[in-house]
């Protein structure tokens, strides 16, 4: 069976130290010794000043919603994870929708002037894949109508703009460290900002509100993390630039080897040392995409469909017609992706994608022909 995702797991002696450690001093959450240091390797990974640990990617969107006190609209793109529009929602703020550039696959900032109204408050958008989006455009269009920003850098660990962390930019970035994405802590996300008074307030907002053990600054939440958590960040994290490294020789691989595939892949973003959080494919064909799909099912293969649905047609959202979006989410499937696969499971999956593209375009009576000699192989 080859899944689309395994989680990275550490050398289990390097965990079992830190476990270890916790049980001698039983302190295991409410930002203990271990959290503490994962923030300041995060940090120094990163070059970043300012950045905090939480329980995960969701939360860290809420969490930057509210400390940016957002109101009334928010512009943002129907093609990423529901978590994107559903903490918009969450937080009593409308999400509107904008279209994606049928390239990139992110928010097209072409498109986002003519949807701002007096109510919008802010731009949330998705680094797609971990590929950023058009931050300089976002941005001047953000000065020009006082408009807020966040990026939504779920993929986007290890992606650096311009010589910079991609979570640099925006007023608040956040990611995502669920097991899936490619450094996890299990559980986890984080909030990055510049203005250290935001980074306050999410702080104390993380921590129920408190201010201090008997004082409180507001209204809060529980969105701190734990350090079994903080101690698999720590393991893995001494691991990313080996796993940043197999990604990209695996993603190189499947570029080579589909080469002569009836497909695209998403427009990388010039100034980009990219992560290589995904390997996307987007079929000429809805048809030759579900064809595809289900030859590697077949085999026990497991893709994904990511991002399907557009989030712009569910309708606890708020339903509009996007046609580029709903167009590529008909269209795209995310190929297996993780440290631990190997090139002759590579080989495997490609050899089958181009076999089914062979006997798609092949007559009617060859695909039979070719059916039948494959049953008589089996
Ligand atoms: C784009 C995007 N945003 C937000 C999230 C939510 O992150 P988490 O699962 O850590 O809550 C995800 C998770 O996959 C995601 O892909």
């Amino acid at each position: 069976m080859i899944p689309v995702t395994k989680p990275y797991m550490p050398a289990v002696q390097d965990f079992e130290l830190y476990v270890h450690n916790i049980w001698e001093r039983q302190w295991l959450t409410n930002n203990g010794p271990l959290v503490n240091e994962l923030e300041l390797e995060l940090k120094k990974y990163l070059s970043l000043d300012h950045l905090l640990f939480v329980s995960n990617g969701t939360i860290a969107l809420q969490l930057a919603i509210k400390a940016l006190g957002l109101e009334g609209e928010i512009i943002t793109t129907p093609f990423s994870f529901v978590a994107t529009s559903s903490s918009i929602v969450w937080q009593n703020c409308k999400p509107v929708y904008v279209d994606i550039d049928a390239e990139t696959f992110n928010i097209d900032p072409r498109k986002i002037e003519e949807a701002i109204t007096p109510a919008t408050s802010a731009i949330i958008a998705t680094h797609v894949y971990g590929n950023p989006c058009d931050i300089d455009a976002i941005q001047q269009i953000a000065e020009r109508y006082k408009l807020k920003v966040i990026y939504d850098g779920a993929h986007a660990f290890g992606t650096t703009y311009k010589n910079k962390s991609v979570f640099e930019y925006g007023d608040i970035s956040t990611v995502s460290f669920h097991a899936t994405k490619l450094y996890h802590t299990v559980e986890g996300g984080a909030v990055f900002t510049k203005d250290p008074e935001l980074l306050r307030k999410m702080a104390s907002m993380r921590n129920f509100g408190h201010s201090a053990p008997d004082e409180f600054a507001g209204l809060g939440i529980n969105g701190k993390n734990c350090e079994f958590h903080a101690a698999m960040g720590l393991c893995n994290l001494r691991k990313v630039d080996e796993i940043l490294d197999k990604r990209r020789l695996l993603s190189f691989y499947y570029w080579k080897t589909l080469a002569t595939l009836r497909a695209t892949y998403p427009k990388l973003n010039a100034d980009l040392d990219y992560n290589y959080a995904y390997f996307p494919v987007l079929f000429e064909s809805e048809d030759l995409m579900q064809k595809c799909l289900k030859a590697l099912e077949n085999e026990k293969i497991y893709c994904k469909r990511y991002f399907f649905p557009a989030l712009s047609t569910l309708e606890f959202l708020a339903p509009a017609a996007m046609p580029v979006c709903e167009d590529i989410a008909s269209r795209i499937l995310c190929l297996p992706l993780y440290h631990s696969l190997t090139s002759s499971d590579l080989d495997l999956i490609t050899r089958i994608i181009l076999r089914v593209q062979t006997y798609d375009s092949a007559p009617v009576e060859a695909t039979a022909l070719a059916d039948q000699t494959k049953a008589q192989l089996v």
